[in-house]
C-alpha cells in the first residue's frame, strides 16, 4: 500500500460523553465489531469513579489501566481506526481537552432520557472552537427515552450545531423495535445481545406491508409519519457540511445491547475525515508531506515509583516516523532516536517500526518532553491548537520538608510538564499557585510529589476566581494595569503575564476598565 492510502485509510477520533452516558460501552462494542477483542468486558475504562475521591490507590490503579487503553487501533474493513480516550471524569477534563487536539474528528454520546449533559456541553465547546467534525450517538434506547424529535431539539439547541438524523429509531422501553436506517434505508429489528450483532433487513420502500409485517402496524405508522416529517425538516446530509463542523450526523442505538452500532461505525469510516492537515506557528502541514513531524498532546508518568519513566504520547502530521532514526525536539534544539517506540492495538502495546500520519505512537520519555513539544526532521516548526485553560481551583503550594526543596521543585516542574495542573509564580509575594480544573488534581498531585519524587507539600488557600491571560494592544495601558494590578499579577510557567481575578466583579471591573487589554480564558490566542 502506497503512503497515500496508508493516511486516507485512517480515523483518528476520541469519543465524548457526560460520565455514565456510555463511553465506555461503545467504545467497547466498536472493538467488538473490529474484532479487536472477542468478548465484552474486555476492556477496562480507566473511568475514574465517583468514589475514588480519596482513594489514592485507586487513581493509580486506574491511571495504570489508562496507559493501555490511552489509544485503541484496530482495522475495520480495511480502515484502520485509532480511538483515543478521554476521561470522563470532570476533574481531568483538561487530558481531555488536550486529547481532543490530536483527534480529526469525535464521537458524542448523549444518554436518550437525560439529554446533553454539563461534561458534554463544555466539550462541545472545545470541539466548536477547533472545528472539529461530530458526529453523535444517542444512546440507551432500551430504556423509555425522551421523544426522539425533542432530543434533536435539546442537541441543536444545547451543542449550537445543526444536526441531521442518519437512523431512526422505533420506541423506546418497553416499545422500542429497532432502528430505521436512513442512510442506507434498512431496517434493524431490536432484540437484546450483550454479545451478537444484529443484521439488517433490506426494506427500502417503507410504505410496504412488510414494514407492519415486521414492527406491528401501529409502529409502522408512527415511523412513516416520523419519516415523512424528517424528509420535511433534514435536508439529506451534505458530507461538506459535517466536515467543516456546520452538522452534526445523528444516530440512535443502545451500546449495551450492541445495537445501531453498525449503523454508526459504517457511516462512520464512510464520512469521519482522514488526518487533515495542520496548523504551525510557521506554516500548514499537510499529512503527505515527504519529512515526518509530530507533536506531543499527553503525558503519562508510569507506574513504578522507583522509576520515573513516562510515555509521550505522539500525534504524527506528516511523513513517515521511523524506529531509531534521529529527529529534532524542536523546543530544546536536540536531536534525539527512539528504539522503543510503541503502538496502541486494543488494549495490548507493541514496538514499531513505522508510523503514519493519524497514527499515535507512545515515546519513552524520562523528562525530555512536556505538551506540545513538536519533533520534526530538522525544520523549526511549532505546532499550534494546544491550548491550557483557564483553571478554577487554585491554592498556594509550600514545601513541607526543607531537606527536599530541590525534588519539590522537580517534580512540580514534570507534573506540570505533564499537564497535571499549571504553574503561576505570583509576581507580588513571588510564592507558587496551582491552578487545576479538578479538586482531585490536588491530592493526585501531593500523592505524587511523596510517591515519585519524596518530596512533600502543604497547601495553602488562596482566594481566586479565575486566572486569565493578557494580551495587550496598547503598551502603555499594559504596564499601567500591571502597575494597578500588582497584587494580582503573576507569570505562566512560559513567563506570560496573568491576571488572578479575586471575584467575577473583579474581573469584570477590569475588562471595563482596560479596554486595549484582552483577557484570554485559554492560554492559546
Ligand atoms: P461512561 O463511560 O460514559 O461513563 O459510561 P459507561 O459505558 O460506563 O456506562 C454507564 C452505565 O450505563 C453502565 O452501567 C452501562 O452498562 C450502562 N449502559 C451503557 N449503554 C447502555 C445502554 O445502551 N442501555 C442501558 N440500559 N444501559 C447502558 P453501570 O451499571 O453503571 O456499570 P456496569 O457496572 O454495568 O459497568
Amino acid at each position: 500500500m502506497g503512503f497515500k492510502e496508508e493516511i486516507e485509510r485512517r480515523r483518528t477520533f476520541g469519543i465524548i460523553s457526560h460520565p455514565d452516558a456510555g463511553k465506555t460501552t461503545l467504545t467497547e462494542k466498536l472493538l467488538l465489531f473490529g474484532g479487536a477483542i472477542h468478548v465484552a468486558g474486555a476492556v477496562k475504562s480507566n473511568k475514574i469513579k465517583k468514589t475514588a475521591t480519596s482513594d489514592f490507590m485507586e487513581i493509580e490503579r486506574q491511571r495504570g489501566i489508562s496507559v493501555a487503553t490511552s489509544v485503541m487501533g484496530f482495522e475495520y474493513n480495511g480502515i484502520k481506526i485509532n480511538i483515543l480516550d478521554t476521561p470522563g471524569h470532570q476533574d481531568f477534563a483538561e487530558d481531555t481537552f488536550r486529547t481532543l487536539t490530536a483527534c480529526d474528528s469525535v464521537i458524542i454520546v448523549i444518554d436518550a432520557a437525560k439529554g446533553v449533559e454539563t461534561q458534554t456541553r463544555k466539550l462541545m465547546q472545545v470541539c466548536r472552537m477547533r472545528k472539529t467534525p461530530v458526529i453523535v450517538f444517542i444512546n440507551k434506547l432500551d430504556r423509555p427515552a425522551n421523544d426522539p424529535f425533542d432530543i434533536l431539539d435539546d442537541v441543536e439547541k444545547e451543542l449550537q450545531i445543526r444536526v441531521n438524523p442518519l437512523s431512526w429509531p422505533i420506541g423506546s422501553g418497553d416499545t422500542f423495535k429497532g432502528i430505521y436506517n436512513l442512510h442506507r434505508q434498512n431496517l434493524c429489528l431490536y432484540s437484546p445481545s450483550i454479545q451478537n450483532i444484529p443484521e439488517g433487513i433490506e426494506i427500502t420502500d417503507t410504505r410496504s406491508d412488510e414494514l407492519d409485517h415486521h414492527i406491528g402496524e401501529r409502529a409502522a405508522g408512527k415511523l412513516r409519519e416520523d419519516l415523512e416529517l424528517i424528509q420535511g425538516v433534514y435536508p439529506s446530509l451534505d458530507r461538506q457540511e459535517y466536515l467543516d463542523a456546520h452538522v452534526a450526523p445523528v444516530f440512535f442505538g443502545s451500546a449495551l445491547n450492541n445495537f445501531g452500532i453498525r449503523e454508526l461505525l459504517d457511516c462512520f469510516i464512510e464520512i469521519a475525515p482522514a488526518p487533515l492537515a495542520r496548523e504551525t506557528e510557521e506554516r500548514p502541514v499537510r499529512p503527505e508531506e515527504e519529512k515526518f513531524t509530530g507533536f506531543v498532546f499527553k503525558i503519562h508518568a508510569n507506574m513504578d515509583p522507583n522509576h520515573r519513566d513516562r510515555i509521550a504520547f505522539v500525534k504524527i502530521c506528516s511523513g513517515i516516523f521511523k524506529r531509531n532514526t534521529n529527529y529534532l525536539h524542536v523546543r530544546n534544539g536536540k536531536m534525539l532516536k527512539f528504539s522503543t517506540p510503541t503502538a496502541f492495538m486494543a488494549s495490548k502495546k507493541s514496538v514499531i517500526d513505522e508510523a503514519y500520519p493519524g497514527d499515535i505512537i507512545g515515546l519513552h520519555d524520562t523528562g525530555t518532553f512536556k505538551i506540545g513539544d513538536t519533533l520534526t526532521e530538522g525544520e523549526k516548526l511549532h505546532f499550534k491548537g494546544i491550548p491550557s485553560f483557564s483553571p478554577e481551583l487554585f491554592k498556594y503550594i509550600e514545601n513541607a520538608d526543607p531537606m527536599k526543596s530541590k525534588q519539590l521543585a522537580k517534580g512540580i516542574d514534570q507534573l506540570m510538564d505533564e499537564g497535571v495542573a499549571q504553574l503561576f509564580v505570583s509576581q507580588f509575594n513571588n510564592r507558587k499557585i496551582i491552578g487545576t480544573v479538578g479538586a482531585l488534581q490536588f491530592e493526585v498531585i501531593e500523592y505524587r510529589l511523596l510517591h515519585e519524587y519524596a518530596a512533600a507539600c502543604r497547601w495553602e488557600p488562596i482566594n481566586l476566581y479565575k486566572a486569565c491571560w493578557i494580551e495587550a494592544q496598547d503598551q502603555a495601558e499594559l504596564e499601567d494595569f500591571k502597575k494597578h494590578k500588582a497584587q494580582y499579577m503573576a507569570k505562566d510557567k512560559e513567563g506570560r503575564d496573568v491576571f488572578l481575578a479575586d471575584s467575577q466583579y473583579m474581573l469584570h471591573m477590569a475588562q471595563e476598565n482596560y479596554k486595549k487589554l484582552i483577557f484570554h480564558f485559554t492560554s492559546e490566542f
